[in-house]
């Protein structure tokens, strides 16, 4: 009997998922001689088992597309939300499906979410390994993700496109980077782009600093800035807003939660980036204007390193399976791969250390990371 394996994607799309899916179908057929289906919108296709029959021409031209040709979702495995309030535990079923196709081991494609849910399936005797991809760069255990180069690569020539028109208008111009709660994207793409201020959610910012950091710059003859703020940055007094309130959650009688739970999330919907710009057109009398990256940053085609990146770990998922190894995030370390055990990574979120050489590099340029 041939031995089968099945590959879905999950959480928020990312380039060079289809890369990846790619390099784990075609080095399992053609090197193990191993059967291939793919599950369609992650966990939750795979509990409905609704799947794809791979064959080597199904798996051909997907190299430079955009997205994933599986769909994604953002299900979780034993938190299924299943349309009436309730959410359950839904991984017996998963199970099930695995069985009935005699799956030897479930490849998963995914981010920080994504490693918790493949722990999640371990558990319950599913065998599963799973590649780090997302934009944010934020999955623990791999030197990076794959998505990562892509969006840094949009991100930065927005950022070039925004400092002509900042300077021939003299204004202010803040640049939205996503990146979830790390703030890789914004560092990264900030730092390529030229930024002069750099928002970072590892360095909660003051916005004193930032305006008279800019009045430098205008009394210097500069009278535009670009600024690269992550969509996760807070200011200070915002940060101790939330920590405050986060601990009063945590030991706050029922009666209370709803209300403190409001507050909090208040605060995390605030336009925060919007609330900067007025701040800072306040402060320094420059005319302020805020673009949103958003979405934009996770669509299209992936970089040359973004698909070099997926398809070497995705060879690399075959041979692992060939050799029985399961558990495991399939991680770049270096120029190699690495087993890294799901066990030690999943839940752990890589946030930028602040002795990284791109806050050094920052620093010595006088870019301001707000504090
Ligand atoms: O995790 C990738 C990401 O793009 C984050 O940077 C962002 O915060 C989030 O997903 C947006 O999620 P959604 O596409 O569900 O709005």
């Amino acid at each position: 009997m041939p031995r089968s394996i099945g590959i879905l994607t999950a959480g928020g799309d990312s380039p060079g998922l289809n890369a990846a899916i790619r390099a784990v179908g075609k080095a399992a057929q053609r090197a193990y001689g191993m059967h291939v289906i793919g599950f369609y919108d992650g966990f939750l296709g795979l509990m409905q088992n609704r799947f794809v029959r791979f064959d080597s021409d199904s798996l051909s031209g997907i190299l430079t597309r955009g997205g994933t040709v599986l769909g994604t979702s953002r299900a979780k495995v034993d938190k299924m939300e299943m349309g009436d309030g309730r959410r359950m535990d839904m991984r017996p079923l998963m199970r099930d499906v695995v069985d009935q196709h005699d799956l030897e081991a479930l490849v998963v494609l995914g981010g920080d979410g994504t490693m918790r849910n493949a722990l999640k399936l371990e558990e319950v005797g599913i065998k599963v390994l799973a590649l780090p991809k997302t934009i944010d760069n934020d999955v623990s255990g791999t030197d990076v993700t794959f998505g990562f180069d892509t969006a840094m690569g949009i991100a930065t020539e927005a950022i070039d496109r925004l400092h002509s028109t900042a300077h021939s208008h003299h204004r202010i111009i803040l640049a939205e980077v996503m990146g979830h709660d790390v703030g890789w994207l914004a560092l990264g793409a900030g730092l390529a782009g030229g930024a002069d201020v750099i928002l970072i959610p590892e360095i909660p910012y003051d916005i004193e600093a930032i305006a008279s950091s800019i009045q430098t710059r205008k009394a210097a003859g500069s009278a535009f800035s670009i600024i690269a703020a992550a969509e996760g940055a807070y200011s200070r007094e915002d940060n101790k807003a939330r920590a405050a309130l986060r601990a009063e959650v945590e030991t706050a009688d029922d009666d209370r939660k709803p209300d403190l739970k409001a507050r909090l999330s208040a605060l995390d919907k605030a336009p925060r980036t919007e609330n900067l710009a007025d701040a800072l057109e306040e402060a320094t009398g420059l005319e302020s204007r805020v673009t949103i990256l958003g979405h934009v940053q996770r669509g299209g085609t992936p970089s040359p390193a973004d698909r070099l990146l997926a398809t070497r770990l995705g060879t690399a998922t075959a041979s692992y399976i060939a050799d029985g190894v399961h558990g495991v995030l399939v991680a770049a370390r270096g120029e190699t791969t690495e087993a890294v055990p799901l066990k030690e990574i999943a839940g752990v979120t890589k946030f930028v250390p602040l002795d990284h050489p791109w806050i050094d590099s920052a620093r010595s340029l006088g870019i301001v990371l707000g504090d």
